[in-house]
C-alpha cells in the first residue's frame, strides 16, 4: 500500500501536501497549532511549554523566511474544565520563544478579529482566542459539514492558505482542523510533517524487528493499540509494564498479589482478560515482567520476584529490565508508551528510567508517546544520550489513535484538499 511520501506501509496514511507542495510566501496564512498545555488551576500558570516550543521551526518558516502574514488559532481544555482559558498568556509565551512579537486578539471569528487579520502585514504574527469559545469547534462532523460553518465560512475569506502543525489535535474532526483544508489550499506545518514521517515508521515493514514497550494507567487505550499492532503483525516483541503487564500476566494465570488484583477489580480491568487471552492464544509475542519493586508496610522498598508479589508493586525490578533490554540489542525500532512504574515518587522510577537509557544506547530508532517521557528525558542530562532520541511525539490521543492504526481527520482532510487543489 502507498503512504507518505510513497514509503510502504503495513496501514494506510493518508498522503498529505507539505509547505514545499504548496509554497505559500508573502500571503495571508492562517495556521492551526496545538498549545493546549497543563495549568495550574489556582495561579493559571502554564506548567508545560514543550508544545509551544514544538510550532517555532514552522511558525519561523512561514513569517520570517516566507514573509506571510501569520494568523494562529488554538485550543486550551475545554469548555467547563478548569484549563479552558483565554490565550492572552500563551500569545506572551510564543513571542518569548520566537524573540518576534506575536499579537493576539480576544476575538476569533468576529469584527475585532477580522479587522486585526486585515491589517496584519507580511511576516507578523496574530493568535486569535481560544477556539473552543466556539460552539461550532466541539462538534465533531465530516469536513465537507465544517467546510459550511460559520467558523470556516467567516475566517477563510481573509486567507490564501490553510496550514495545519497541530499532531496533537490530528484525531478531533472539528473545523478548525477539517474544515478550512476543502476551501483553502491547505498542507501540513513542519511539526506535523515530522510527526506522520516519523511515526509512520512504525508501519514500514522494512524497518523491522520492531518493539513496544508499553506501560501506564491507560489499559484500555494500550490493549486496543496492541490488539491493532497484532493483527497487522506490526510488533516483532511487546513488552508490557505498569497496569497493562498485570492485565496479561492475569490473562496467563500468573499470580500477581492481592493488591495487584484488587486494583485491576478497582479500576475495572478484570472484564478485559477475555480480549488479553485471545491475543495470548493467537501466539502474540507479548512479555511480561519478571519481578517487580513493592511498597513495603514501613515505606521501604523491596524486589520480589513472581509468586511473592505481596504488597503494591509500583516498578519493574531489575531482572524484568535486565530481560527487556536484552530485546532492544535485536530492534531497529523501539517505540515507547506509558511509564513502566510510579515515576512521579523517585523510588519507582528506576525501571522506566533505565528502559529509556537501554534503549537509546541500543542504536534503535526511538519513539516516545506520553508526557511522561518528557520529564524523564530532561532529567537524563546525558546531552550524548539525548542526542539519539529519534522522536518525541507531541500527541497524547492523537499518537494513540494513529498507533492503533485508526485514520485521523486531520491527514484525510489535507489529503482531500490536495486532491481539490493540486490535483493529486
Ligand atoms: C491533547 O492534549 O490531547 C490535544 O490538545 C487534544 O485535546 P482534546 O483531547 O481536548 O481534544
Amino acid at each position: 500500500m502507498e503512504g507518505l511520501n510513497g514509503d510502504n506501509v503495513l496501514v494506510k496514511i493518508p498522503k498529505a501536501p507539505t509547505l514545499d507542495d504548496i509554497n505559500p510566501r508573502n500571503s495571508k496564512v492562517l495556521m492551526r497549532i496545538d498549545i493546549n498545555s497543563p495549568i495550574d488551576p489556582e495561579t493559571g500558570r502554564i506548567l508545560d511549554t514543550t508544545r509551544f516550543k514544538s510550532h517555532i521551526q514552522t511558525i519561523k518558516e512561514l513569517a520570517e523566511e516566507r514573509g506571510n502574514a501569520l494568523v494562529l488559532m488554538s485550543h486550551q481544555g475545554r469548555p467547563g474544565s478548569p484549563d479552558f482559558v483565554l490565550l492572552n498568556n500563551h500569545s506572551r509565551i510564543l513571542s518569548e520563544y520566537l524573540g518576534m512579537e506575536v499579537r493576539y486578539i480576544d476575538d476569533i471569528i468576529g469584527p475585532a478579529a477580522r479587522e486585526e487579520i486585515e491589517k496584519l502585514g507580511q511576516g507578523e504574527i496574530l493568535l486569535l482566542e481560544n477556539t473552543r469559545l466556539l460552539s461550532e469547534e466541539t462538534i465533531e462532523m465530516v469536513p465537507e459539514k465544517h467546510a459550511t460553518s460559520i467558523f470556516v465560512r467567516r475566517l477563510s475569506e481573509h486567507f490564501d492558505y490553510y496550514v495545519n502543525d497541530a499532531f496533537a489535535t490530528a484525531h478531533r474532526s472539528q473545523p478548525s482542523v477539517v474544515g478550512f483544508p476543502l476551501v483553502l489550499p491547505s498542507a501540513m506545518g513542519r511539526l506535523m510533517e515530522k510527526e506522520v514521517k516519523a511515526l509512520s515508521k512504525v508501519f514500514n515493514p522494512e524497518i523491522e524487528p520492531k518493539i513496544f514497550v508499553l506501560g501506564g494507567a491507560k489499559v484500555h487505550d494500550t490493549l486496543r493499540i496492541i490488539e491493532h499492532i497484532v493483527a497487522n503483525k506490526v510488533a516483532d516483541r511487546i513488552l508490557t509494564t505498569g497496569l497493562v503487564a498485570f492485565l496479561f500476566m492475569v490473562s496467563k494465570g500468573i499470580d500477581v498479589g492481592k493488591q495487584q488484583k484488587a486494583l485491576l477489580e478497582r479500576k475495572g480491568i478484570l472484564p478485559l482478560v477475555p480480549r488479553a487471552r485471545r491475543l495470548l492464544l493467537k501466539g502474540a509475542p507479548i512479555e511480561t515482567p519478571i519481578d517487580f519493586k513493592v511498597e513495603t508496610p514501613d515505606g521501604g522498598v523491596e524486589v520480589r520476584a513472581l509468586g511473592s508479589l505481596d504488597g503494591p508493586a509500583k516498578d519493574i525490578g531489575p531482572q524484568t529490565v535486565a530481560m527487556y533490554s536484552e530485546f532492544f540489542h535485536e530492534a531497529r525500532i523501539i517505540v515507547m508508551r506509558g511509564p513502566a512504574g510510579v515515576i512521579e515518587d523517585d523510588r519507582f522510577k528506576e525501571g522506566t528510567v533505565s528502559l529509556v537509557k537501554n534503549a537509546l544506547s541500543s542504536g534503535a530508532f526511538t519513539i516516545f508517546g506520553g508526557g511522561h517521557f518528557n520529564s524523564i528525558l530532561k532529567e537524563l542530562d546525558d546531552t550524548e544520550l539525548l542526542k539519539r532520541v529519534g522522536h518525541l511525539s507531541t500527541g497524547g490521543g492523537a499518537l494513540l489513535l494513529f498507533l492503533a492504526g485508526e485514520p485521523l481527520p486531520a491527514l484525510e482532510a489535507l489529503h482531500l484538499s490536495a486532491r481539490k487543489f493540486l490535483g493529486w
